[in-house]
């Protein structure tokens, strides 16, 4: 049923309340600040942090970007500031905003991710942690975290036993055979809400040179070509879990954004999109309420609601 009155694009991602389901994704907004002077923060339903680690990283050497039809690929090598500077020089500032700041959490080992949890675990002005799984477990012969049931209950499991005070949402990596199988594994682990996906590996070359456009031989591939893919793993995700799922992958426009929804996403975030136009996120949600108006449509649900009439 279709209800009367203004558009409503809250979201609720378990118990945590979002002003609209747009959120920029880790590692395409820095901390926040890097954007607060183009971009209005409390405009967003919130945003992720750059990925933080328990040492600073200095990242990998450059060229970072190359540009291909349709994506980006990227080897940033998860430079970061670390855990320790991000509370001590960021988040002071970021609480003057009002807006949700999840914390992108990463790690080679079990105890790196804890590590992390812990020192973020006594800041104030996090509204919750993401829990990158797409890397390397150096204790476990260079295996992703993402990409096996077991290690992902014992990371997942790990970390909610160490993040009491906030939700944790489980990224996944979209390099795996089964994502339902993982996603169940992340759920009975203790995840509040899934994030769909990370970037899938690839390279480009120049075979002038034999060499890589990147600064490593590969990287992440990211962008509007992602998103067919994309949506198909979220749409497996909702199938094999109950859990909310926050989809992203080559988010531009306001149909973007009800495509992912229409599948089961609870929210989305736009990550690629933002070197473009920095303003994407912001932009998402104003583009999103005009369209809403145009179909009538008055509550997310509403979409969802939709899709799965016509699917089941
Ligand atoms: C330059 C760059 C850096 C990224 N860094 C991170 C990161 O630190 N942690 C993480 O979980 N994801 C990271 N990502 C992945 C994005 O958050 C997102 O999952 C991916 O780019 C797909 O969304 P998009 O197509 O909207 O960019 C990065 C992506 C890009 C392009």
């Amino acid at each position: 049923m279709t209800s009367a009155g203004p558009v409503d694009l809250s979201v609720k991602i378990g118990a945590l309340r979002l002003r609209n389901p747009i959120l920029a994704a880790s590692g395409t907004f820095g901390y926040g600040l890097e954007f607060a002077h183009i971009v209005d923060l409390n405009r967003l339903g919130g945003f992720v942090t750059k990925g933080l680690s328990s040492e600073p990283i200095e990242g990998a050497p450059p060229p970072r970007l190359h540009p291909t039809p349709s994506g980006l690929l990227n080897a940033v090598g998860l430079q970061n500031v670390g855990v320790r500077a991000f509370v001590a020089e960021k988040l002071p500032v970021l609480r003057k905003f009002d807006t949700a700041v999840i914390a992108n959490v990463f790690g080679y080992t079990l105890e790196d991710y804890i590590e992390v949890i812990r020192v973020l675990e006594d800041a104030e002005g996090l509204a919750g942690y993401e829990l990158n799984i797409s890397c390397p477990n150096v204790k476990k012969g260079g295996l992703q975290f993402g990409s096996d049931p077991s290690q992902v209950s014992e990371v997942v499991t790990a970390a909610r036993r160490a993040a009491s005070k906030r939700p944790l949402w489980v990224k996944l990596s979209p390099l795996v055979t089964d994502i339902g199988l993982i996603a169940r594994s992340a759920e009975e682990s203790g995840a509040d809400a899934l994030t769909v996906a990370n970037t899938y590996p690839a390279m480009a070359l120049d075979f002038r040179t034999g060499k890589s456009r990147l600064g490593y031989s590969t990287g992440g591939l990211s962008g509007p070509a992602i998103k067919p893919i994309t949506l198909r793993l979220v749409w497996e995700t909702r199938k094999a879990v109950k859990t909310p799922i926050i989809g992203l992958g080559g988010v531009e426009t306001a149909e973007d954004v009800l495509d992912y929804l229409s599948v089961g996403a609870s929210a989305v975030q736009v990550g690629t999109a933002s070197f473009a136009d920095p303003k994407a996120s912001e932009r998402l949600s104003g583009t999103l309420t005009k369209v809403l108006e145009l179909l009538k449509v008055f509550t997310l649900n509403e979409i969802r609601d939709r899709f799965v009439a016509e699917n089941s």
